[in-house]
C-alpha cells in the first residue's frame, strides 16, 4: 500500500478562546488513521475527542498542523474547497442522528445522495443504501416511527451516500441501549473491513474500544496512547 493511503496527521493545534479563558482543545497531535481499519478515539469528556474528529473531516479548521486524506491535504483549503472536499469524501455520523422529521428513512438518505459532487453515476441508489444498512423494509417510515438503533442505521446509510474515504462517527452509540448499540458497531466494523474507507468513531463505550482495529486515547488535547496497528 502506498504510503499516503489512509488520512494522516501531524501536528494539530486548535485553541479556543483568549487570555486567562484560552482552551487548548488539540495540542500537537499526530495521528495516522489506516483505509479498511476501525479506529476508536477514547477519552475522557473534555479531553479533545470532537474536536480532533472535526478537524480530521474538515469541519473545523486547526490553528496548526497538516492532515490529508489519500493523499489531498485539506487543512489549508479555504471554506469553498473545503466544503467540496467533505461533500466528495467525507461521511458523518452524529449521537442523536441529526435527521430530518418531516422526511422518510428513504428522503433522509435521498437528499445527501444529490447534493452536487464529483462522483457522478456510480453512487449506490438511496434504496440500495438503506438495504446496506438493514433497513431495506422502512423506506417511508419516518423517524419518529423508527427506534434510536434504526434512526442510527438510517443516518450511516446517509452518510454513506457519496462512497465516503473517510466515515467519522462521533459518540454513534452514546443514545443507544446496548443491544442496539452493538448492531450499529457491528455495522460499522463490516463497513471498516470493506476495506474502502477509514472508519473513525469517538466513543465512550468500551466494547467499541474492545472490537476496534486501532484505539487513540486522548486526555487534554494530546494523543496519550495510540495502539497504532502494523499496515499490512
Ligand atoms: N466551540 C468551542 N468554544 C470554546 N471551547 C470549546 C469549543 N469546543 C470545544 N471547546 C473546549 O475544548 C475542549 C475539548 O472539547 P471537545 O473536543 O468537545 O472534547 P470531547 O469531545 O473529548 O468531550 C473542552 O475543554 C471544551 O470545553
Ligand atoms: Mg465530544
Amino acid at each position: 500500500m502506498p504510503l499516503e493511503t489512509g488520512l494522516h496527521a501531524t501536528g494539530l493545534s486548535r485553541s479556543y478562546g483568549a487570555g486567562a479563558a484560552r482552551v487548548s482543545a488539540l495540542d500537537d497531535v499526530n495521528v495516522h488513521l489506516h483505509t479498511g481499519r476501525l479506529a476508536a478515539i477514547v477519552g475522557p469528556s473534555g479531553s479533545g475527542k470532537s474536536t480532533l474528529l472535526n478537524v480530521l473531516g474538515g469541519m473545523d479548521t486547526p490553528d496548526a498542523g497538516h492532515a490529508a486524506l489519500n493523499g489531498i491535504a485539506f487543512t489549508g483549503m479555504g471554506s469553498r474547497k473545503l466544503t467540496e472536499f467533505r461533500r466528495n469524501h467525507v461521511g458523518f455520523v452524529f449521537q442523536f442522528y441529526n435527521l430530518l422529521p418531516q422526511l422518510t428513512a428513504l428522503e433522509n438518505v435521498e437528499l445527501a445522495r444529490r447534493l452536487p459532487s464529483h462522483h457522478g453515476v456510480d453512487v449506490q441508489t438511496s434504496a440500495q443504501l438503506l438495504d446496506r444498512v438493514g433497513l431495506g423494509d422502512r423506506a417511508d417510515h419516518f423517524p419518529q416511527q423508527l427506534s434510536g438503533g434504526q434512526m442510527q442505521r438510517v443516518s450511516i446509510a446517509r452518510a454513506l451516500a457519496k462512497r465516503p474515504a473517510l466515515l467519522l462517527c462521533d459518540e454513534p452509540t452514546g443514545a443507544l441501549d446496548s443491544a442496539s448499540g452493538v448492531e450499529v458497531m457491528t455495522l460499522l466494523i463490516d463497513i471498516a473491513r470493506e476495506g474502502l474507507a477509514v472508519v473513525a468513531v469517538v466513543t465512550h463505550d468500551p466494547t467499541i474500544r474492545d472490537v476496534a482495529d486501532h484505539v487513540v486515547e486522548m486526555r487534554d488535547g494530546r494523543v496519550v496512547a495510540d495502539s497504532h496497528p502494523p499496515v499490512s
